[in-house]
């Protein structure tokens, strides 16, 4: 790690499905077991309910990583949500790639309700990776640009 990076504390947005990683979350916390405080959970009801823009708006709004978690493929509660998710954020993190936030701000994880240690050694590995690559550059919405015109 690089002596600029060394002090910062990138600011990690999880995504969880309520029905196995937010319960995983639950069991790391009720298990005292150790993961930064800086991942900033969001509880949805399954991790298809995350729009890609969901992912588009942390980065815009200051997120340095993003982490979608869900249930293991074939668990999903609403059975195949997961299966859309992993297609979905396979072309949205690529998208992102191409336009300049690393691959390694992205990932997803499947972790179950029974996974609270691998909850904490998923988030503990992934804010280890983003803290490596150091702060994120926003993203910038052109159409809040005063200066920004139509047709330009
Ligand atoms: Fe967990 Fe769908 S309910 S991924």
């Amino acid at each position: 790690m690089s002596v600029e990076h060394e002090s910062f504390k990138p600011t990690i947005v999880a995504f969880c499905c309520n029905w196995c990683s937010y319960a995983g979350a639950d069991l790391a916390g009720s298990g005292r077991m150790q993961y930064p405080a800086n991942v900033k959970i969001i509880k949805v009801p399954c991790s298809c309910r995350v729009n890609p823009t969901f992912v588009l708006r942390a980065f815009q709004r200051g997120a340095d990583g993003v982490i979608m978690c869900g249930c293991h493929p074939g668990d999903c509660h609403y059975s195949t949500g997961n299966y859309y998710t992993r297609r979905r954020m396979t072309m949205l993190f690529d998208f992102l790639d191409f336009l300049g936030i690393e691959r390694g701000r992205t990932r997803v994880e499947w972790v179950s309700a029974a996974e609270g240690a691998r909850f904490a050694s998923v988030m503990n590995d992934f804010v280890k990776n983003v803290t490596e690559l150091g702060p994120n550059r926003k993203i910038t919405d052109l159409r809040t640009k005063p200066e920004h015109k139509e047709g330009e």
